[in-house]
């Protein structure tokens, strides 16, 4: 697809086998929030699934799940991981900065690394995407870049009031707290911030 929107080549950081986030392990964050707050399972979509280990973590779960990237290839790799489970995933190639306008509402949304990049094109693109995917009741969890980490490397970094007066315009902060993502063979990798939100009518 047409890269005019979007921050980087990813196509080519896949190709490149550059991509430093994708442990092949379920997110250990996500699978807290999911038992902790008993997520339910339902309609789940994943804005930048990459390769789709999540995605297919979610099926796994019971989720029925729709999951979008705008690399094709990181798509591919998606689509052959999940074959071989028999989870009937649903894949899209899209620009979650411009998606979702009259889909039917998901109950849970996640993002691994995704809206901490599109923040920097087109957040106000983000957030209709956002706002078209939920409905009241939808939960949405967020995992992006931390501002506090003190080494060079890693994911581009938010700061706590960033994502307060950014996630916060359209959705009710649930929790906000620091973890760590993690690593190839499930080693504590950079800081990140874990941001579970929730729509509601009053927002
Ligand atoms: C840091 S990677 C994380 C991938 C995956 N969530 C994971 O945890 O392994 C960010 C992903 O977001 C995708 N991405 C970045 N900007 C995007 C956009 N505007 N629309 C759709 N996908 C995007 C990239 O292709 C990449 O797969």
């Amino acid at each position: 697809m047409p890269n005019v929107n979007i921050d980087r080549d990813w196509d080519a950081r896949y190709d490149a086998g550059d991509t430093p986030w994708d442990s092949g392990l379920p997110s250990r964050e996500m699978r807290r929030i999911i038992d902790e707050r008993d997520i339910p399972p339902g309609r789940a979509l994943e804005l930048g699934c990459g390769t789709g280990t999540n995605a297919i973590e979610l099926a796994r779960r019971g989720f029925t799940v729709t999951a979008v990237d705008c690399s094709s290839l990181a798509l591919k790799l998606a689509r052959d991981k999940a074959a071989s489970t028999g989870f009937d995933i649903e894949w899209i190639e899209a620009d979650v900065q411009n998606f979702g306008e009259g889909i039917d509402p998901f109950g849970f949304v996640f993002d691994r690394g995704c809206y901490h990049c599109c923040r920097r094109v087109d957040l106000d693109g983000y957030l209709s995407t956002l706002t078209n995917v939920t409905q009241d009741g939808s939960q949405l969890l967020i995992l992006a870049g931390n501002a506090d980490e003190q080494t060079e490397h890693g994911p581009p970094r938010v700061k706590e009031p960033e994502l307060r007066n950014e996630l916060g315009r359209f959705f009710s902060i649930v929790e906000i707290r620091a973890f760590r993502f993690m690593d190839p063979g499930e080693v504590d990798g950079p800081l990140g911030w874990s941001t579970l939100l929730k729509r509601n009518s009053s927002k």
